[in-house]
């Protein structure tokens, strides 16, 4: 039986550190390195752990170039025969992306438990220890498979998983479907199964992280204008991801300006920019977005453009 865990580091909270013990939010992340945040979980030691530092980032700065070594650094401790799962620390801030990303890519059939804390690891309660204790269980777990999130107990899917708040350590929330399992005292109580997938594959990122296509964000609100959306057309950009008002509208103005992008050969997906649930209506004029936050079909229409053959090809 594999039994290794691999730990690998990408900075955040988790390895944040402030000169004020009772000081929670004003504090610099990515400081401590994943070999130290290791050591401060006494119930880890002597295990059969490794840790590797991929990164070192606060995770509002994470960019392609560090999630495609991360995927590559996963996917080869995941095919050891010795290692059991593979957990990351990782920042709260873009943790959602990364873990849609790496279960797009390799929806692994062992664990890949995603973890964070929202104090830093100076703070007279912090919550990275637990956290990490609590991924590492998972992580262990027989017949645990899958990119998963452990955050405060909760064991989230990567379709579901969502930052929710800004400075609660239960920041996370799985919304309507709930989470997937609770962490309690080091057992599991699992509400449903492990994610699936079907994988692109690690070959989808073998593309230069400079070169992958520009995917941008845009949004509707009261008072709208089209011209942002122009301009980032008139830059080149390849898609666009509208996070709508309610079940999929837009303004006007972002309407027409949207006709205009899909008339110049910019891809278009409407998701709801509401903190929960998802578009409805008839299924065959959905959005393929309709179901995934804005930074999930982000990423989604980026690895799907990834998989076209280059233009004139
Ligand atoms: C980050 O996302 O790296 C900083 C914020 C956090 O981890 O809570």
């Amino acid at each position: 039986m594999p039994s290794t865990i691999v730990i690998l580091g990408t900075g955040g909270t988790i390895a944040g550190t402030a000169s004020d013990p009772s000081d929670n939010v004003g504090y610099t992340a990515a400081q401590r390195s994943v070999g130290d945040l290791l050591a401060a979980v006494p119930m880890l030691a002597g295990r059969p752990i490794e840790a590797e530092q991929v990164a070192q980032l606060d995770s509002k700065d994470m960019d392609h170039a560090t999630w495609q070594r991360l995927a590559q650094r996963t996917a080869h401790h995941l095919s050891r025969a010795d290692v059991a799962g593979v957990v990351v620390t990782h920042g709260t801030d873009t943790l959602e992306e990364t873990a849609w990303l790496l279960h797009r890519v390799l929806a692994p059939s062992k664990p890949v438990v995603l973890t964070a804390a929202m104090r830093p690891a100076t703070a007279l309660s912090a919550d990275g220890p637990q956290n990490l204790l609590d991924a590492v269980t998972v992580a262990q777990m027989r017949g645990a498979r899958g990119v998963v999130t452990v955050v405060a107990g909760n064991v989230h899917g990567p379709a579901d998983v969502r930052k929710v708040h800004p400075y609660r350590t239960d920041a996370f929330s799985s919304g309507d479907a709930g989470p997937l399992a609770r962490v309690e005292e080091g057992h599991l109580r699992q509400h449903r199964d492990w994610p699936d997938g079907p994988a692109m594959g690690l070959g989808r990122l073998a593309v230069d992280p400079a070169e992958w296509p520009w995917v941008e964000v845009v949004t509707s609100h009261a008072g709208a204008r089209g011209g942002g959306i122009d301009a980032l057309v008139a830059a080149g950009v390849r898609g666009l991801v509208v996070a709508c008002t309610g079940n999929g509208t837009v303004h006007h103005a972002v309407d027409a300006a949207l006709q205009r992008a899909t008339h110049a050969g910019v891809l278009v997906w409407r998701c709801t920019r509401c903190a929960g649930g998802v578009l409805v209506g008839d299924p065959a004029l959905l959005s393929p977005a309709a179901a995934m936050s804005p930074w999930q079909a982000r990423v989604e229409m980026m690895l799907g453009l990834m998989g076209e053959p280059p233009a004139g090809g």
